[in-house]
């Protein structure tokens, strides 16, 4: 049996000013007319063996996860609250305790709940080859082969093949988020791929990595697990000691420590959709390259992303841009800078 585990607790901050604290990128139609979560849910749903999903999110987004599970007709397995977010580690943590009390043996697929996968047929393959290898204890990683010397992504250094199973290999090293000067070495190399932030391995198995690698983390996990407080779907950690695990990625905390990972090389149209770039290509475009959503106007516009939510949006001889009109903020950004929307979102923070 494979469990999903659908993490959902992420802001999105980059995809400003459509994703916001209260309707962050994964519970919002970026890329179809469903969700990015109810995309990811049913992409693994009737898969054999696969069962119903379990996601992990801030107690504020409960009634939203919940509401969009039900209209895609998807009953889940749990709906894991965290009253404060400490980062993927701990929640995926979280969720190996919900499910290694349920079935000692559960394997869990843990699934970012705002990626688009384009082959599913593929990325169903290469999850059928992890599970052979997790079956020996292995924590099994996705890698595509990178493009850019991206340093918004973990890089997985491939190591010696495994027996047996053909195109896995042994992960020999693994490096989150390098800094732009290493970011292109691995890409030269040509021995590295980036870290689809998908995983497959047992319940139990993360459980013993997090033990060895971080034993606070693992501690104030089980302890938050152990006072759950369990109202029909959801399941709320308790907060005192949710709050004070330590708060790191799993791919820190666990996936550049572990001996036990294994890569398998994924060719499954993935995007992680970080940015309003990455949205622009990962949707069809017209002739001109431009993608449009909403009321909008374009008069000699190439290679541009327009979206406009309630207001007509005109653009006239420009190029390369990314305009997106809200009710309360609008966004006009080259193309190529739209990794700074970060930024904004912390200046309003810091002058809220
Ligand atoms: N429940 C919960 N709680 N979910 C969380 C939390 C949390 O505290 N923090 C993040 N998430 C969710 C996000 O919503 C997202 O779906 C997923 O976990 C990954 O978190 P990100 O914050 O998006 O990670 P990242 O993009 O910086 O890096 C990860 O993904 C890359 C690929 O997209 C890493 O795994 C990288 O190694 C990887 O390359
Ligand atoms: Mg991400």
């Amino acid at each position: 049996k494979i469990y999903p585990v659908i993490l959902s607790g992420g802001a999105g901050t980059r995809l400003w000013p459509l994703s916001r604290a209260v309707l962050p990128k994964q519970l919002l139609p970026l890329v179809s007319e469903k969700t990015m979560l109810q995309e990811t849910a049913l992409r693994v749903a009737g898969w054999p063996g696969m069962q119903a999903p379990l996601v992990v999110c801030g107690n504020e987004h409960r009634f939203l996860v919940a509401e969009q599970l039900r209209e895609i007709g998807q009953k889940p397995l749990g709906i894991m609250l965290e009253s404060v977010g400490r980062n993927t580690a701990p929640a995926v943590a979280a969720a190996a305790h919900f499910l290694a009390a349920l079935d000692p043996e559960a394997v869990m697929l843990v699934l970012p709940a705002d990626h688009v996968i384009n082959d599913v047929a593929a990325f169903q393959v290469a999850v059928l080859r992890a599970v052979a290898q997790v079956g020996q204890g292995a924590l099994a990683t996705f890698g595509i082969v990178p493009t850019a010397p991206e340093t918004g992504y973990g890089y997985i250094r491939r190591g010696s093949a495994v027996a047996g199973a053909d195109g896995l290999y042994q992960v020999a090293s693994f490096v989150e988020k390098p800094d732009a000067v290493k970011a292109a070495e691995f890409v030269a190399s040509g021995d590295y791929f980036w870290n689809s932030g998908m995983f497959l391995f047992s319940a139990a198995n993360y459980l013993k990595e997090l033990q060895e690698f971080q034993p606070a983390m693992a501690g104030a996990v089980s302890a938050a697990f152990t006072k759950a407080y369990r109202d029909l779907d959801f399941c709320r950690l308790n907060e005192e000691e949710f709050a004070a695990s330590p708060s790191d990625s799993i791919d820190y905390a666990v996936m550049e420590h572990t001996k036990q990972a294994v890569v398998v090389p994924s060719d499954i149209g993935w995007s992680d959709v970080g940015s309003w770039s990455a949205l622009h290509d990962v949707l069809p475009s017209d002739a001109n390259g431009n993608v449009t959503r909403g009321d909008v106007y374009l008069d000699g516009v190439q290679n541009s992303l327009v979206r406009a939510e309630g207001r007509i949006v005109a653009l006239v001889g420009v190029k390369d841009l990314v305009v997106v009109e809200t009710a309360d903020a609008v966004l006009v950004a080259h193309k190529d800078q739209v990794q700074r929307v970060k930024q904004i979102v912390d200046h309003l923070k810091a002058s809220d």
